[in-house]
C-alpha cells in the first residue's frame, strides 16, 4: 500500500501500474488474475458485483461493453441491481467494442439494438453518454478514427468488460489482427461466422465485416474483465490464459495488460492447468474478501 503522504510520480499513463515513490520503484501491476466459480450464474454475478461497485465508488466510470451471449446475465444482473438496489448510470459513459458493418442502429442484430433490448433501455443511462460505432457511416475509416478520439476525449475506457469468442478473439480481433491495433474494420475468421450466423433469421445475411476497437485500444483500458462459460469455451481460455501471446488467439494479448480479471465457470476452467493455485488466490487474497 502506498503511503499517501508520500509524493508520488505515475508514469506511463494510462497504465498507472509503476509509481515512484522516494526514490523507489513500486509495482503495483497485478497482471491477469484468473477466478473460477462453480456455474455461469455465480461467475455472471461475479463480473456484475465488479461492475456495480466500480461504478458505485466512481458514478462517472467510462464503461467498455461487450455483447454475446454470455453478456446476457450480467446486464441483467446490473438491471436487477439498478431496480432494487439503485445502481445509478446517470453519469457513466459507455464504449461498446463492436459493431458489425452494414447493419443500421435499428437492425434487429446489431449491437445497438443488443445493447439496447439487454441494458440501456431499463436503466437510468443517458442514452447520449452510450457509444458504439457506427456500421453505417458512409467512411468506415473516419468512423474509427472519430471513434477513437471519443475515447481518448472521455479521458480513456476505466473498466473494459470482454467476451471470447471461440476463435480467441476480444471484441471483433480475429487471427492474426496486430497486438497493437487500433479500431479498425475487420473482416470476420470462419470461426465467428459459424458462431454468429446463427443469430440471424437468414444466416447468410450475417455482415463479414465489423468495425471493432483494436487490440491496442482494448489493452489501454485501466482494468479488463473478461467473462467465458460453458465447456465450448475451455480450449480457448487455456490457450488465452496459458498459452503463448500470439496474435493468433488475441484475447492472449490480455498478458500484457496491467489489470486483467479473467472470471470463469467450472465448464470453461477444464482445461487449466493451474486451477488450485487460481482458486487459492481468489480464497485467500485480501483483495477478493469482499468477494467471497
Ligand atoms: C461476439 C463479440 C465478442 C464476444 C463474442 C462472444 O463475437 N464480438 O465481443 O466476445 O461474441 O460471444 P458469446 O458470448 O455468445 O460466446
Amino acid at each position: 500500500m502506498l503511503d499517501t503522504f508520500n509524493e508520488q510520480i505515475m508514469c506511463f499513463p494510462p497504465d498507472h501500474s509503476f509509481s515512484f515513490s522516494f526514490g523507489r520503484w513500486l509495482d503495483t501491476t497485478l497482471g491477469v488474475e484468473l477466478i473460477i466459480r462453480p456455474d455461469r450464474q455465480s461467475a455472471s454475478q461475479l463480473v456484475a458485483r465488479i461492475v456495480a461497485n466500480e461504478l458505485r465508488i466512481n458514478p462517472r466510470l467510462v464503461l467498455g461493453l461487450a455483447t454475446g451471449g454470455t453478456m446476457e446475465s450480467v446486464y441483467a444482473l446490473l438491471v436487477k441491481e439498478h431496480r432494487e438496489s439503485k445502481l445509478d448510470f446517470s453519469q457513466c459513459q459507455t464504449f461498446n467494442l463492436d459493431e458489425y458493418v452494414g447493419l443500421a442502429a435499428s437492425d434487429k442484430n446489431s449491437y445497438h439494438q443488443f445493447m439496447y433490448e439487454h441494458l440501456f433501455s431499463h436503466v437510468n443511462i443517458d442514452l447520449r453518454n452510450t457509444h458504439l460505432p457506427s456500421g453505417l457511416s458512409p467512411d468506415l475509416e473516419g468512423e474509427c478514427q472519430r471513434y477513437e478520439g471519443m475515447i481518448l476525449e472521455a479521458g480513456g475506457i476505466d473498466l473494459q468488460l470482454l467476451g471470447i469468442g471461440k476463435a480467441g478473439h476480444i471484441g471483433f480481433n480475429e487471427p492474426l489482427s496486430a497486438l497493437r491495433s487500433r479500431t479498425r474494420v475487420k473482416a470476420l475468421a470462419p470461426t465467428t461466422i459459424k458462431q454468429n450466423a446463427p443469430l440471424f433469421d437468414d444466416p447468410a445475411k450475417m455482415p463479414r465485416r465489423a468495425i471493432t476497437m483494436g487490440v491496442g485500444t482494448i489493452l489501454e483500458a485501466r482494468r479488463c474483465l473478461l467473462l467465458a462459460t460453458g465447456a465450448a469455451k475451455a480450449d480457448i481460455i487455456a490457450q488465452a490464459v496459458e498459452g503463448p501471446i500470439t496474435s493468433m488467439v488475441t484475447a492472449s494479448a490480455l498478458q500484457l495488460h496491467p489489470r486483467c480479471t479473467v472470471i470463469v465457470d467450472e465448464d470453461a476452467s477444464r482445461k487449466l492447468k493451474e486451477k488450485e493455485y487460481y482458486r487459492w488466490i481468489f480464497e485467500n487474497e485480501p483483495e477478493w474478501e469482499s468477494y467471497r
